[in-house]
């Protein structure tokens, strides 16, 4: 099989940069050992009617990485249009901030078109394609329009949410249609994939049994495949990060004092104001914790063209200079603040570092970043993890301390639980995070879906033909959860 692998955003295979997204680095091992191309933007934009898109191909483990030049006068209604300034805040339940025009959503359609035409030079007999994430909605049904018949997989890295949510998206229903011809749909946890089931139903009036649903385009397979990462890869990287030059800095600043840690993109969905304000209740609280903790809060920016963020990014330095100059001393200062990303070797070592790890999105598809601070840390000493029962991650890491993310109280005292838990407890729950961990690989993860869209396409075939291009629903039937795998 001749693997093709698309996403908008794609990683180099360089150990040592600095890594935004969690899409990105998951990907990057799996890709570069399974000999696949992987396709994604460059990031530039290219004038004028490309006849032949250009793309910078270089080698990638066995296979190849293919950066394409996207459309100029469409990038920015796809990018921080369409995607990220309507997709995106409905994805993450956050209806307030949607924000699109027909232009944008004209852009993103184009741009799905463009990419479709570019992965044609890709193409061979045995081809599968598989496309990650909310860009490319579309991407499949203009493959198929383009005549190509190999199976074609889609997964989601975000959550998808309840159907009033998903309503609010301009042209939801063609887009959401559109994606019905995927071969296979792979959600992250089962509520998206129940969500995403009762769209078809209720909304669509579509068939579902069993996890399939009928469409004009078809059968579509719609299924659970929670995304993992390599844990002892990560451990190894941990141990080795803590000679790093910022580790070791950072492990000399401390002196003796605890460290708490947050890592994520400058995202509204990640919950930051919301943990700020947990930390300032805790010290207020508990002032005898003022000096015995600090947190590190590494924030990296990004889509910084959008409002939405650009008001985050202003709200959240105000917000923490107020909370240092509140609870800070001469020779302590409570919250460090970075805007800047680090390599996944460093994070290893800062994760090792923090006896606490604060990951508390309001709304996250899985949050990787959750199992690599439990993977990086020390099994004779492991920190504790104190996770947003939002997260995707949840699910899985369940002996985590979880919290709700919009109760400030909550999280103060959970954090302050956790700067104080005995050695025992911690193993205890760290010993079954990481059994989870290892059950559930970005391997197993990456090699189940690719087994499943085989499948799909093979159950497909043995199905009845494509139905000609009718706007016909089909009856309606009770509610079937999706499949899972793993
Ligand atoms: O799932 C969302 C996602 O693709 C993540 O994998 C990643 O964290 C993020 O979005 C990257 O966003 P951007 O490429 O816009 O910075």
């Amino acid at each position: 099989m001749n693997l093709v692998v698309v996403s908008n955003r794609v990683a180099r295979g360089m150990a040592n940069e600095p890594m935004t997204g969690g899409l990105a680095a998951a990907l990057l091992p799996v890709v570069e050992k399974s000999g696949a191309i992987w396709v994604g933007s460059s990031g530039r934009v290219r004038d004028g009617a490309q006849k032949e898109p250009f793309a910078e191909i270089e080698a990638l483990g066995a296979g190849a990485l293919a950066m394409l030049d996207l459309p100029a006068a469409h990038y920015g209604g796809y990018y921080e249009g369409f995607a990220n300034s309507a997709l995106w805040p409905a994805l993450h339940s956050r209806s307030d901030l949607i924000r699109a025009s027909q232009e944008d959503y004209l852009s993103y359609r184009e741009v799905n078109a463009f990419m479709a035409r570019a992965l044609l030079r890709f193409q061979k007999q045995d081809t599968t394609f598989w496309v990650q994430d909310y860009h490319f909605l579309a991407l499949g049904a203009e493959l198929r329009e383009l005549g190509v018949t190999q199976p074609i997989g889609f997964f989601l890295h975000t959550p998808w949410p309840a159907r009033a949510v998903i309503g609010g998206v301009p042209h939801h229903r063609r887009l959401v249609e559109a994606m019905l011809a995927y071969d296979l749909i792979g959600f992250q946890t089962q509520d998206d994939c129940e969500n995403f089931l009762g769209y078809l139903m209720a909304d669509l009036g579509l068939k579902v049994e069993s996890g399939v649903v009928t469409s004009r385009h078809g059968q579509t397979r719609v299924a659970v495949f929670p995304i993992g990462i390599d844990p002892e890869k990560f451990a190894q990287q941990s141990i080795k990060a803590v000679s790093h030059p910022d580790v070791s800095r950072l492990r000399r600043s401390l002196n003796g004092e605890k460290l708490a840690i947050g890592v994520d993109r400058l995202d509204y969905s990640k919950g930051l104001v919301n943990r700020i304000c947990a930390f300032d209740q805790m010290w207020t609280a508990q002032p005898a914790l003022a000096r015995t903790v600090s947190l590190l809060q590494i924030a990296t920016p990004s889509r910084g063209g959008i409002e939405a963020y650009g008001n985050l990014q202003s709200d959240l330095a105000k917000l923490i200079s107020d909370v240092n100059g509140r609870h800070g001393e001469v020779d302590w200062t409570p919250i460090r603040y970075l805007n800047k990303g680090f390599s996944q070797t460093v994070l290893a070592g800062l994760y090792r570092t923090a006896q606490v790890g604060v990951v508390t999105p309001l709304h996250d598809g899985m949050n990787l970043v959750a199992k690599e601070y439990v993977a990086a840390q020390n099994p004779a000493d492991p920190g504790v993890l104190v996770l947003s029962k939002f997260a995707g991650a949840a699910n899985e890491l369940d002996t985590a301390l979880l919290v709700n993310p919009h109760d400030i109280d909550g999280m103060a005292r959970a954090i302050a639980t956790a700067l104080s838990m005995p050695l025992l407890e911690r193993r205890m729950r760290w010993e079954a995070m990481m059994k989870k961990l290892r059950s559930s690989t970005i391997q197993q993860w990456f090699a189940d879906f690719v087994d499943a869209l085989q499948e799909a396409q093979l159950d497909k075939g043995a199905s009845a033909p494509l139905i000609a291009e009718s706007p016909t629903l089909w009856p309606r039937r009770s509610a079937n959860g999706g499949m899972r795998y793993h």
